[in-house]
């Protein structure tokens, strides 16, 4: 392997291979829920800038094994943007510097030779931190399973052609069920408000056909849920989408919320349905 020597390197350090830079860690380390927590310090050098970054986190866990010291405990599943479990701030960011990347899809080009990377769980009090960086967001699950069911006829599937659903509609939907549930959303909104989270699956259901159904309940029971639960309140700051990995829009808000009202009224009128 070629070795180059680096610029930002202490004397008497090693120097760094092509390809790598090297980092220092400060690492939010928190035995569980009940513990208060800290920064922890970690010197990572040699980390190839083609790693993503939780790659540098497996290469930095095993150190930290080898030298008998205790890996960094993080949440990941499909390592390919899918699953939402990645979730991290990174410098302060929900997910990073990248726009429109989860963790798992960032790469450590993006950082700089002799930079201090700040990595830190979600900051959100119904997301309460299990150990290290680790969160439990499952009042994301309390909130969809408030949604409850949709109906449709059972037997054989239909033939698709019998249910159009218009193109934008079908958009809509389409762009309103990219949303991955990462919770960055939460992590990013200075009011830990879940309602871009929440919009995207009351617009992914409300959008096509087969949610027409129970709409108005749906969307009742979701937003009672999500204030229950205590996420906060949309005042418009928009953190929320530009943090979005899937670049869900403000949009869906402003549907929901029209739903809702629309769901309100016609309660009203019709008391007990
Ligand atoms: S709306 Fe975006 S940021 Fe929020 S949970 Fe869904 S994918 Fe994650
Ligand atoms: S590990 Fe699945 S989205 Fe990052």
């Amino acid at each position: 392997m070629t070795v180059i020597e680096n610029p930002l390197a202490k004397p008497g350090s090693e120097p760094q291979s092509e390809g790598t830079i090297h980092i220092t860690l400060k690492v939010w380390r928190q035995g569980s829920g009940r513990d208060a927590g800290r920064i922890e310090t970690i010197d990572a050098p040699d980390i190839a800038t083609d790693m993503s970054f939780l790659e540098m986190l497996d290469v930095v866990n095993e150190r930290l094994i080898k030298t008998g010291g205790d890996p960094i405990a993080f949440d990941h599943d499909c390592r390919e943007g899918i699953c939402g479990s990645c979730g991290m701030m990174i410098n302060g960011r929900a997910h990073g510097p990248e726009q429109a990347t989860t963790t798992c899809q960032l790469h450590m080009r993006h950082f700089k030779d002799g930079e201090t990377v700040f990595v830190e769980p979600w900051r959100a009090e119904p997301f309460p931190v299990i150990r290290d960086l680790i969160v439990d967001r499952s009042a994301f699950d309390k909130i969809i399973q408030a949604g409850g069911y949709i109906t449709a006829p059972t037997g054989t599937a239909p033939e698709a052609n019998n249910l159009p659903v218009p193109k934008p509609d079908a958009d809509q939907a389409f762009e309103a069920a990219n949303c991955i549930g990462c919770g960055a959303c939460v992590a990013a909104c200075p009011n830990a408000s879940a309602m871009l989270f929440t919009s995207a699956k009351i617009t992914h259901l409300g959008s096509l056909p087969q949610g027409q159904a129970e709409r108005d309940a749906r969307v009742m029971s979701m937003v009672a849920k999500q204030d229950e639960l205590g996420f906060g309140t949309c005042t418009n700051i928009g953190e929320c989408s530009a943090s979005c990995p899937k670049e869900i829009p403000m949009e869906s808000i402003a549907r929901m919320n029209r739903d809702l009202l629309r769901a309100t009224r016609r309660r009203r009128r019709r008391p007990g349905q």
